[in-house]
Formats: C-alpha cells, structure tokens, sequence
C-alpha cells in the first residue's frame, strides 16, 4: 500500500517525502511544479507530473499504486497574492482541491491529512489560539483553506472520509536535504538570511507599531521535521480508525519580528540591517498557538521548539545551497 503525496516538490511535502520513504512507506508523489521545484524531489518517490484536480490522474495513481491514504499539501500560499488574485486560490486550493477528493473517493480511498493554516482563524479574539476559537479568515487564502475544511466535514459525513486538517502556524526551518526555495521570498526566515548572507542589502520589518512588547508582530515558528512528523502520526492515528479532527500546529511560544532577526544575528555571527518600513496589510498582530490537542489527541512531541535551532537549521541549508534549487521561476507549493 502506499502514500499518495501532493505537492512533494514543495518546500514542506518534499520533507514529507523523505520522512515517509525514511519509515519505510512507499511514496507517490503528484505535483505540478508550478511552484516547486524538480530537484526537491526524492529520488524514491513515484512521481506523476499533473494537476491534483484531474479527478481520472488521481484514480488512476491510487489504483495503479494501490494508494490507502493521501497526504495534501499542494496549495498556493501566498497571502497577498490571495488578495489581488482570488480566483487562481479558489481554483487552485478549492476546485482542485474538490476534484482530488473525487479522485480518491472513485479509487476508495477513504484517509486524508490536509494542510489547514491558523489563517483560518482570521484576526484573533483570543491569543494562544486553540481549535476552538472562531474561524472568519481575513483574506482569501485563509477562506480557500476554510473552504476545504467544510468540505472534508461534509464528504466525512456523506462518504465516509475520515481526515486530520493539520492547521499550521508559522512553518520554518530546514532539514540537510530540503529548505525553503520560494520565488519571490516573501517569509520572514529566508529574508533575515539573505540579509545575513548579502544576498539583501536588509531585511524590512514590516511594522514596528504593533502592541506587543517590541511593536513587531509575534508569530509561532514550527519546525518543518516536527510539521512532518505531525502528519505521521495523524497517518497512524488514522490508520488505528481515529474519527475526524482538526489540529494546530505550533509550538505554543510566539517570538517577535526583531527577535527573529535577534536570533539569526547570533546564529550567523552577521550583521543585518534592519529598516523598518509600513506594516504589511492584514498582518495579525499575534499568533500563537494552543497546541495542547496534537500533543493529546496525536501524541506528537516537537523536537526543535528553540528559536534558534530553527533558525541555524534554515541557515545551514541556505549555506549549502546558495541558490536554494537553482534559479528556474516559481515558489514551492505547500
Ligand atoms: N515580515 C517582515 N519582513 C519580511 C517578511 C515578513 O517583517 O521580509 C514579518 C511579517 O510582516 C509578519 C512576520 O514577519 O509579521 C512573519 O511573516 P511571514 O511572511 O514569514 O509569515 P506570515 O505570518 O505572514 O504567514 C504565515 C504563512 C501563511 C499563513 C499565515 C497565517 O506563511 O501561509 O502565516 O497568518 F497563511
């Protein structure tokens, strides 16, 4: 049996992929590369170049492979894109996203991680954010997410399909094969770097006038192994008949901008100069999370919480990979 992956080229699937071949799982892979990247690719994984939409690809993969779950990472996530560009979010993260679940339910596949975002919660009302909190996104992105979670409880409730929506805070960090390649480079991490590196002559702090202790804005950064090693067992909590659930992920401890930017400042031994510019709109001042329920309902337990092994970890790919994977156009999906 094995593991259908969807976005696999992407900066968090191909580390899922990895993990999943590294447990002994067999892998298939189905990713356009529209925004990831070929060399991102493990070399074990069955790859299938297609759109996660084309309902007959996808049943005939999971036949083919005799698939009996499916991993859905591939998604665009840009959430300023989202704003001047909604249709290519809904087309991409909901039509497609509709025709994959067709795809698998014509095959009988009936066990679904999705990667869900705390972009769903929208502006919080309360901080550390737990599932149940009120979800009203404040930008498309967050409502193509949403969407797709009202559907899965539906396609749940009618067909059958039992699924953990896995909802991220602030994916960060690298493993030594994998990191974050995305064109353009929107995501904080990969932009104090390449201001540490000189690759950026600084890095803009969007914001200093938030009301949080340093007026920039607090996130959760979560480790891209410990994401993935969250699906792995939501894939064995699954596979044990575990019914339907929504989970955070996040380490519960929030840093803000300039602390980030403190952190690559001592794990790079750089300078890196700071100018602090206009917020960027619809930036949440804090979002942290409540993430007692993976802890409970998964048994996961993160294995680089600090800030600054986060932070060392996306330095030592970007070290070794100058170029991330090279300089063809487009950002990793997922
Ligand atoms: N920031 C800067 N300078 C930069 C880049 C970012 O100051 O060059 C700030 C942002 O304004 C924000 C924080 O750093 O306050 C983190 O920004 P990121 O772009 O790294 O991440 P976001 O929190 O905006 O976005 C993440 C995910 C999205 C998800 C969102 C949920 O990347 O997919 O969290 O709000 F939707």
């Amino acid at each position: 049996m094995a593991i259908l992956v969807t976005g696999g080229a992407g900066y968090i699937g191909s580390v899922m992929v990895d993990q999943l071949a590294e447990a002994g799982e067999e892998v298939v892979v189905i990713d356009n590369v529209s925004r990831g990247h070929h060399a991102a690719l493990a070399e074990g994984a069955r790859f299938y170049e297609g759109r996660v939409g084309d309902l007959a690809l996808v049943e005939r993969v999971c036949r083919e492979r005799a698939v009996e779950a499916c991993i859905h990472f591939a998604a665009l996530a840009y959430v300023g894109e989202s704003v001047t560009e909604p249709k290519l979010y809904f087309e991409n993260n909901v039509a497609e996203g509709l025709g994959l679940l067709d795809g698998l339910r014509a095959a009988g596949v009936r066990s679904f991680v999705f990667s869900s975002t705390c972009a769903t919660y929208g502006e919080p009302v309360r901080v550390p954010i737990d599932e149940g909190h009120p979800q009203w996104p404040v930008n498309p992105y967050g409502w193509s997410k949403f969407f797709m979670e009202r559907i899965l409880e539906s396609y749940d409730r009618a067909y059958g399909l039992r699924f953990v929506a896995l909802r991220y805070f602030n994916a960060a960090g690298a493993t030594l094969k994998r990191g974050e390649h995305h064109e353009p480079e929107t995501h904080l991490i990969p932009n104090v770097l390449a201001a540490a590196a000189g690759r950026l002559p600084h890095v803009s702090v969007f914001g200093s006038g938030y009301p949080t202790p340093d007026g920039t804005c607090v996130r959760d950064y979560i480790h891209v192994t410990d994401l993935c090693s969250a699906h792995t067992l939501a894939l064995a909590y699954l596979r044990c008949g575990g019914r339907s659930e929504f989970v955070n992920l996040g380490n519960g401890h929030g840093y803000s901008v300039m602390e980030v930017i403190e952190a690559a400042r001592r794990v790079t031994g750089r300078e890196i100069e700071v100018r602090v510019e206009a917020a960027r709109p619809g930036d949440p001042a804090r979002l942290v999370a409540d993430a007692r329920k993976a802890r409970e309902v998964l048994g996961w337990k993160t294995q680089y919480p600090e800030l600054d092994t986060i932070v060392r970890t996306a330095w030592e790919w970007h070290e070794a990979h100058p170029e991330g994977y090279g300089s063809r156009g487009g950002a990793g999906t997922g």
